[in-house]
């Protein structure tokens, strides 16, 4: 414990030193030009021995604004302790010179490491959220500073992967033989459709294993950039993200689907996607008739506190309930989105939308300041709208007026 406190002691003025420091969002085009044009090892070591400290920094500052009632839940102890040791071995390079060929075995290394410490941080965080909900039961104020928290400390976590696997596939042993064509995690060709293919089989398979029946899948494309018929649509994009998120959206609206109409006599209706590519956006849309959902509940399918359930249900495509919130933030990450329209009663839509262009598609990056600061330290303000469910005004109303 001794040694924990001295070492706390020598690191705060590093993080302070790099959280000062605004992190440098990259596009999807920077990322492959770096890749392609023979990829320098030693100019990737450089803005990475500075950058992952940066970005660490400034997610570990923010993790210090949640309240105590929360920090002090054993599993979000964890992560922290997670976090300080994979910045603090950062720091080691920070002297290292870099013509030095073992420092840059070892960087390499210490980022497989670091990867893989930090595999485990989603559920070990909702296992936070849980011990501090089954203590103190759910609170409006602390519910909206954990959502706004927990998607930026995510969205930190999904950029930092991208950076460490960027590097280590593109320098390290593990490249895949299987993708050549890849740039790191790019795919510079990544064809949709097949995609969407990939994710439905996968989805498909899960909902069988339990339902024993799936329902059908239809594509169709619409390329407006091309003049003939069919051209498939193409994106430069990180296939396993697009991947996480339509397989979370295949599942949620098989198991929408199976529920309602297992027992109808005619069968079960298609899930049906649409891809299309327009001059700013590639969409795609699945759409289901797996009932819907009513718009009161739709924001809660996206809040973390709300929908975090103690025990992850039996059920095939139950998860955490961090399903579409996390596949909210990859869309978003490189400046897409995703969102769902639901026609309560029918079926849900949900769309994906992604930057068709790699040059506009930026890391969307959270950003530890000022304004940062004031979200967690103001309290909610008094509704100023009508609530229905108040009781009908009294009295009372007229003598505040007087
Ligand atoms: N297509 C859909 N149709 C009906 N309900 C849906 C659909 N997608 C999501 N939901 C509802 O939203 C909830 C949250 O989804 P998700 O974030 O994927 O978490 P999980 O699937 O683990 O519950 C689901 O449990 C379900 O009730
Ligand atoms: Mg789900």
């Amino acid at each position: 414990m001794r040694i924990f406190a001295s070492l706390l002691k020598n690191i705060n003025p590093k993080i302070e030193y790099y959280s000062r420091f605004s992190p440098s969002p990259l596009s999807i085009k920077q990322f492959l030009d770096f890749g392609t044009n023979n990829a320098c090892e030693k100019t990737s070591y450089m803005f990475l021995r500075k950058e992952l400290p940066v970005r660490l920094a400034n997610t570990m500052k923010e993790v210090n604004l949640l309240p105590d009632n929360l920090l002090s839940q054993p599993s979000i102890q964890l992560v922290q302790k997670w976090y300080m040791q994979s910045f603090v071995e950062l720091l080691d390079y920070e002297n290292r010179k870099p013509g030095d060929t073992q420092a840059l075995n070892d960087f390499l290394e210490l980022l497989i490491e670091i990867r893989n410490r930090h595999n485990d941080v989603v559920p070990t965080m909702a296992q936070g959220v849980i011990e501090y909900k089954e203590r103190f039961g759910f609170n409006p104020f602390v519910s909206s500073n954990i959502q706004y928290f927990l998607d930026r400390f995510y969205t930190n976590r999904i950029s930092f992967r991208m950076l460490i696997n960027q590097h280590t596939l593109l320098f390290g042993n593990d490249t895949n033989p299987a993708l050549p064509k890849h740039i790191g995690s790019i795919d510079p060709n990544c064809c949709v459709a097949e995609v969407v293919n990939d994710a439905y089989d996968t989805a498909k398979m899960v909902c069988e294993k339990y339902y024993l029946t799936a329902p059908e899948l239809k594509i169709e494309e619409f390329n407006l950039k091309t003049t003939k018929k069919y051209t498939p649509i193409q994106v430069v994009y990180v296939p396993s993200h697009l991947f996480h998120m339509l397989f979370e959206l295949f599942k949620n609206s098989m198991r929408a689907t199976v529920e309602l109409h297992e027992n109808s006599k005619e069968g079960l209706p298609p899930i049906k996607t649409k891809v299309t590519l327009g001059k700013e956006d590639l969409s795609i849309k699945i759409s289901d008739r797996g009932g819907g959902v009513p718009l009161r509940k739709i924001d809660r399918l996206f809040n973390y506190m709300y929908s975090t359930a103690p025990t992850p249900s039996l059920e095939p495509g139950a998860g955490f309930g961090y399903g579409l919130p996390i596949s909210r933030l990859y869309a978003r990450y490189f400046q897409g989105d995703l969102k769902l329209y639901s026609l309560e009663g029918v079926g849900t839509d949900a769309v994906i939308y992604l930057k068709a262009l790699s040059s506009e598609s930026f890391e969307r990056l959270p950003v530890f300041n000022k304004s940062a600061w004031r979200h967690y330290k103001t309290s909610p303000e008094a509704d100023d709208w009508s609530n229905p469910s108040k009781e009908p005004r009294d009295a009372t109303w007229e003598r505040e007026w007087e």
